[in-house]
């Protein structure tokens, strides 16, 4: 399988199979035409980093019910949206959340910026982020790479050297492997396969796009990977 079938099938198994997230657009909704609001896609991924996507849900829909766009919550009391992002945990993700509603406010005409470089000097944007707000929000060739990548990637091209010194490797094949068009749902794409099938335990490599090529499937060396260095 080269980089363009393994994103194709990708793609085809993300279609039928995408999870249904509150700040999602749906692949048939963006097919009539509904662009993902970078305002929603900034705060999931802020949610997101150290936070399961279950615990995340209700904080989500609670602040874009109170905090309908990226102005209403730079007009909001610092104190009340640490109230409400009280039992998320991680506290200076919501004081750099005020902060950079603030900056994109005030700075930007309230509209995030579409470019990794721009985003990264927003507060609290770090590389995962702002290749996730361009490639998902803005449909930039970005390669995005959290945990999650990491493990499906390490076992589909079976890297066996450890984390962090894979790092390089891993986001230089997921640079390669992300299509031109939909890098967006195909980084989603990657990270729901690594939620639902390449799961750290017992992966359900028999339920896998990519089994056909994949240089681990179906081995015990799968849930060995990714190897970390020892501490
Ligand atoms: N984890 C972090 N961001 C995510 C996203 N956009 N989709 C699925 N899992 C995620």
């Amino acid at each position: 399988m080269n980089s363009a079938s393994a994103a194709q099938a990708l793609l085809d198994w993300y279609d039928r199979h995408a999870r249904k997230l509150p700040w999602r657009v749906s692949p048939e909704n963006r097919k009539v035409g509904e662009v993902p609001d970078p305002y929603r896609i900034w705060l999931s991924e802020i949610m997101l980093q150290q936070t399961t996507v279950a615990a995340v849900k209700d904080y989500f829909e609670k602040f874009t019910r109170a905090w309908p766009t990226i102005e209403d919550l730079a007009e909001a009391l610092e104190e009340d949206v640490m109230k409400a992002w009280a039992g998320l945990g991680y506290y200076s993700r919501a004081r750099n959340l005020k902060k950079c509603a603030d900056a994109v406010a005030a700075d930007h005409q309230g509209r995030f910026p579409d470019r990794e470089e721009d985003l990264l000097k927003l507060p609290g944007i770090g590389p995962y982020t702002a290749a996730a707000i361009a490639a998902i929000a803005f449909d930039r060739h970005a390669a995005v790479v959290d945990g999650n990548v990491e493990r499906v990637l390490t076992r589909f091209a079976r890297i066996e050297t450890p984390l962090p010194d894979a790092k390089p490797e891993i986001r230089a094949l997921m640079a390669e492997l992300t299509p031109q068009e939909r890098p967006g749902d195909f980084a989603q794409g990657v990270m729901d396969l690594g939620a639902t099938i390449c799961t750290p335990k017992r992966p359900a490599c028999v339920l896998c796009p990519w089994r056909p090529s994949c240089k681990v499937q179906g081995s015990p060396l799968a849930e060995t990977l990714p190897r970390k260095a020892a501490k």
